[in-house]
């Protein structure tokens, strides 16, 4: 098909109006700066846990909890490992791994009201989960 200028001149305008407007919004908003320890590997990768770690999450969650399934590279605790390298904490600070990119996403996390975002912090007995 062949386009005559005047719509050729259209398309190239309206395009370069989306393109003006994407840049708009990311500016407004500031793309979380997520600080990771790259010298280290995700349990998978960074593509795929962007789309499926809640899956993963969930999935670890059940198997522990029906199969009791503990401890281990994809348990929650190991992500905190690395996720709170830099921070301490994976929520409770805008820069924290976890709550920056849900922030930034507007996805409400409620894990932590019960496990702990902290690295390092380890179960507390019979207490119920605190990692
Ligand atoms: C051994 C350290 C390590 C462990 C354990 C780990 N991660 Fe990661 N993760 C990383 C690194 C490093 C990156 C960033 C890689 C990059 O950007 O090149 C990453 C990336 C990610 C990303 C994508 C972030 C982005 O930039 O978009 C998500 C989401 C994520 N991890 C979630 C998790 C979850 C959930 C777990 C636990 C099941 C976990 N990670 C365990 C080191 C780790
Ligand atoms: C790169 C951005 C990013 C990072 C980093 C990230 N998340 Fe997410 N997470 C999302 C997005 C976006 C969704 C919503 C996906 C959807 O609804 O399809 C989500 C969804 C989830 C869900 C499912 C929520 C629900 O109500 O079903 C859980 C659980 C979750 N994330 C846990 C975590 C944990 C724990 C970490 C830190 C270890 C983390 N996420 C880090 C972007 C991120
Ligand atoms: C009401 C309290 C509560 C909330 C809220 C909660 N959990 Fe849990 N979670 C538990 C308990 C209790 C266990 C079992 C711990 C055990 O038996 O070792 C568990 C276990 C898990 C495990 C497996 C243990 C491990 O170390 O990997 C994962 C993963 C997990 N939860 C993820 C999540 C995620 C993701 C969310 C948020 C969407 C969440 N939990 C919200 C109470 C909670």
């Amino acid at each position: 098909m062949k386009l005559g200028r005047a719509t050729r001149f259209t398309l190239v305008a309206m395009l370069a109006g989306v393109v003006s407007l994407v840049a708009m919004a990311a500016g407004r908003v500031p793309q979380p700066a997520l600080e990771v320890d790259k010298t280290t590997t995700c349990v998978a990768p960074p593509a795929e846990m962007r789309r499926t770690h809640m899956d993963l999450l969930k999935h670890r969650r059940d198997r522990t909890v029906h199969a009791g399934v503990r401890g281990g590279k994809t348990s929650l605790e190991t992500c905190i490992d690395c996720h709170a390298a830099k921070t301490g904490a994976v929520t409770g600070r805008p820069d924290a791994f976890c709550e920056a990119c849900h922030a930034y996403a507007g996805v409400r996390l409620d894990c932590f009201e019960c496990h702990q975002s902290q690295r390092g912090a380890k179960l507390s007995g019979a207490q119920g989960p605190s990692r």
